[in-house]
């Protein structure tokens, strides 16, 4: 397609939309200057001639649909959970909202929950137990939790399509199995070189298909740790060939942050199955299996080796003592894929190495000290409050930055990182003032 072929249906569109789509646009002033690295508010409009880039969308933890089928090897603990046996693929993660009224809580908990393979140094699914992601391509096929309908890049997509962005052809999503992590090198995952042979398919063809234009990559929050960890496992050629920026949006930092720890410790809401009273502590069980439920711990290097982030009255844990905290609290089966995979994933940093920008809410309170006084990790913990984006604190941000940029700037490459006060983890992509900022910067990929 020439370039009046794209140009067209955006002029057409300048004319018709709304006023606040405008301001995203339509430039200030024409200028070829590069960016800044740093925040400059001022700085960003696009040009009229902006020309739109395939986009590729990698979604949060609880936006990926997955089915399960269920194989004769299978030995459910309950019978009634071997109904499906051999009938074929079925929601697993995935419209819940019949998980309760069929009685399948357990069930669900045992099919989802995972094992890790000591020999293999790698996770898996119990015997018997198969399962898919859902939707892989599509920017529509994220997970809608009917209690959080604005959930997962809706509202998003929305305004994509409003700036021209089509599901299909120039709009994409990537879901990925939200129960695993991206290891870092010398560590395995079937399940992620499997979703990262398929993503860099979708990438070339995509590209390909539009005249090898190339692709910007956004992830919000765990998927933008996987789309960082993505990049970062491609050939270097294949990179500057294909990737034409990464914008990463709340992405959960390898330095960690203390709400995983709270999540682990004391179970995790955001596997929201409606109908079921203290849900946290019910899935806690299946959420401590998760190898990303442990990814994410806080780093001795950025949090300290001094400073307690679980308190109790018996004793203290520091970011160096996690191992400990993952055995005091009943879990000693996390200990050693915790040591293995997630300890080396703090310490090991490799820049993309393609055009970025990260964008991050602060100004929040965010959870840095968890206070169990009386040792009942059942019980809801008292937290002491940072600085963050409700869930990321401040001080991991900025130490992503920080290692972000200096080995961007040595080798040239254009990094710039947002902070935008009162904006929070989820919200950024779903809060009209925020998610304003955020397709201001997505457009402006299109144009560096
Ligand atoms: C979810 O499943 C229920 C029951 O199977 C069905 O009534 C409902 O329409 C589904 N919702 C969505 C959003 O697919
Ligand atoms: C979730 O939504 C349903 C109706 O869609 C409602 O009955 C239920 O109370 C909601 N649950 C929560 C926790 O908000
Ligand atoms: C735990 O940390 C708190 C806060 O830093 C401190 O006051 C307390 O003495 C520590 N407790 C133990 C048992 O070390």
């Amino acid at each position: 397609m020439g370039i009046t072929g794209r140009l067209l249906p955006l002029l057409l569109l300048l004319l018709l939309v709304p006023a606040a789509l405008r301001d995203y646009l339509s430039p200030p002033a024409r200028t070829n200057r590069r960016p800044d690295h740093h925040d400059d508010a001022s700085s960003v409009g696009v040009s009229g001639d902006v020309v739109l880039h395939p986009l590729v969308l990698v979604p949060g933890m609880t936006c990926s649909e997955l089915e399960v089928r269920l194989t004769d090897a299978y030995h459910p603990s309950l019978p009634r959970c071997g109904a499906m046996k051999g009938k074929g693929w079925f929601g697993l993660w995935a419209n819940c909202s019949d998980i309760s009224t069929h009685h399948y809580l357990p069930c669900f908990m045992e099919q989802m929950s995972l094992v890790y393979d000591h020999a293999a140094d790698d996770y898996r699914n119990i015997a018997g137990v198969e399962t898919r992601v859902l939707n892989f391509g599509s920017s529509k096929g994220f997970q809608k939790n009917p209690n959080h309908t604005d959930w997962c890049f809706e509202v998003l997509r929305h305004e994509l399509e409003k700036a021209g962005y089509v599901d299909g052809d120039t709009l994409f999503g990537a879901p990925y199995d939200l129960r695993h992590a991206p290891p870092v090198p010398g560590h395995k995952s079937a399940v992620f070189s499997g979703y990262f042979r398929r993503l860099s398919r979708l990438i070339e063809d995509v590209s390909k298909s539009k005249n090898n234009q190339k692709v910007i990559l956004f992830g919000h929050s765990l998927g933008g740790m996987v789309a960082l960890e993505f990049v970062r496992s491609t050939a270097m050629a294949w990179r500057e060939k294909y990737i034409k920026h990464l914008v990463l949006v709340a992405p959960v930092p390898a330095e960690g942050f203390v709400k995983p720890v709270e999540y682990f410790v004391s179970g995790s809401d955001l596997l929201f199955v409606p109908g079921v009273e203290q849900l946290e502590l019910i899935l806690r069980p299946m959420w401590r299996t998760f190898e990303s439920s442990i990814v994410n711990f806080p780093s001795p290097a950025v949090f300290g080796r001094s400073k307690p982030v679980v308190i109790t009255r018996e004793r203290n844990f520091t970011a160096g003592e996690m191992e400990e905290l993952i055995a005091a609290v009943g879990y000693a089966a996390g200990v050693e894929p915790f040591r293995r995979r997630a300890v080396p994933k703090m310490n090991y940093f490799e820049a993309p190495m393609v055009p970025t920008t990260c964008i991050n809410g602060v100004g929040n309170d965010t959870p840095e000290q968890l206070v169990y006084w009386d040792g009942d990790f059942d019980a809801e913990p008292e937290i002491v409050y940072g600085d963050g984006d409700e869930d990321i604190n401040l001080v991991s941000m900025l130490a992503f930055d920080e290692k972000m940029r200096r080995q961007m700037e040595q080798n040239g490459v254009f990094y710039k990182s947002i902070k935008i006060p009162g904006a929070r983890h989820g919200t950024v992509i779903t809060e009209d003032w925020a998610l304003k900022r955020v397709m201001q910067e997505i457009l402006e990929a299109n144009r560096i």
